[in-house]
């Protein structure tokens, strides 16, 4: 078998074409960029792959996304059709986003960044906020990453409230279904999470409506995808005060360009899509395994569905 790596940078490619190759002896693993023989590889394990590069293999058995999200594979406008997606899950990328979550909604809950700024200050100023069951904190997606982040607020006391497509029964999270309970989801909620995939059916969502339906001075944190959020419509929010403070993790532009406003928007806290990412220690044997599985099986836990996007 041969597999074809690519991520943008390209250390980090050689990176990963060195964890695979050691996990898959007898597998011929290369840099997407030195394939000489196109028609013999039959795996690409990809991060944002440009657009074509896979369609210049014809002979692929499957696509594996180095993440969760497959957003950035099916972004490929000559995306081969048919071709199976691979997600990269795993208990470490759970755990680091348990981690995440549970920061950056603590953070808010006590009002860290105004504590700080009293500090700064030199200002003794204690800040008492509610206690956690008092404080209604809201989970947008529930798949592996969202129920995850629910348990794990719930558990710190907070009353949690999780939406997703299908219905779920999650221990201490109320669950909400689909567009027509979200305004029952939204209404009240003082912390807002998204972690949702994108799909057509979620870009832009985090917009003006949504932002109006929430609590008055709500926190929002978007630690899935940049096109989620609709920019303009947050930094009018944080103006009008209908939102106090954000948490922004992705963005429509990864890096951020230096002359983006969020860099040094008082409200907003930027973090480089650190929130949970597969590194390629664990990712390698995720996908090692996975890729043993699809080649002997046909099938892996970890298939995507790439008509539904997700
Ligand atoms: P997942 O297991 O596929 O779960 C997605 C969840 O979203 C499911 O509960 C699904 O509902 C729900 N959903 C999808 N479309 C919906 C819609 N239109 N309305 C309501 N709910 C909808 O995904 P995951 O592994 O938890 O990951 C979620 C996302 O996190 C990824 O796609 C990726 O973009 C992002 N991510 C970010 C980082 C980071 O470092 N910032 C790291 C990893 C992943 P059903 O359960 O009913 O299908
Ligand atoms: C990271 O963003 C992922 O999709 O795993």
């Amino acid at each position: 078998m041969t597999v074809a790596v690519y991520l943008p940078l390209a250390d980090k490619t050689q990176w990963w074409v060195d964890m695979l190759q050691d996990l898959l002896p007898g597998w011929t693993v290369q840099p997407l960029d030195e394939v000489t023989d196109p028609e013999a590889v039959t795996y690409a394990v990809v991060w944002r792959p440009r657009t074509g590069d896979l369609a210049k293999l014809p002979n692929l058995k499957a696509i594996v996304s180095i993440g969760a999200g497959i957003d950035h594979v099916l972004a490929d406008e000559a995306l081969p059709q048919g071709v199976p997606i691979i997600r990269t899950v795993g208990t470490d990328l759970t755990q680091r986003m348990r981690e995440y979550v549970a920061l950056q909604v603590l953070r808010h809950h006590r009002d860290m960044p105004r504590q700080l700024q009293a500090q700064a200050e030199k200002d003794w100023h204690a800040i008492v906020v509610p206690v956690a069951p008092n404080r209604i904190v809201g989970v947008m997606g529930l798949g592996n990453l969202g129920t995850a982040a629910a348990q794990t607020l719930a558990g710190l006391g907070f009353t949690t409230r999780g939406w997703s497509k299908s219905p779920k029964r999650i221990e201490g999270v109320e669950t909400f279904t689909g567009p027509e309970q979200f305004d029952d989801f939204l209404s009240g909620c003082e912390i807002l999470v998204n972690l949702l995939p994108l799909t057509d059916q979620t870009r832009g969502l985090m917009n003006a409506e949504l932002f109006g339906k929430l609590a008055k001075g709500a926190c929002v944190i978007n630690c899935a995808r940049g096109p989620h959020l609709v920019d303009e419509d947050l930094l009018a929010a944080l103006d009008s005060g209908q939102i106090k403070q954000a948490t922004l993790d992705v963005f429509h532009q990864e890096p951020l360009p230096t002359d983006n406003p969020f860099w040094d928007h008082p409200a907003i806290t930027v973090t480089p899509h650190v929130a949970s990412q597969i590194d390629a220690a664990t990712g390698g044997r995720i996908i090692a395994a996975n890729l043993k599985t699809y080649e002997e099986t046909g099938t892996c836990a970890d298939l995507a569905d790439a008509g539904r996007g997700y």
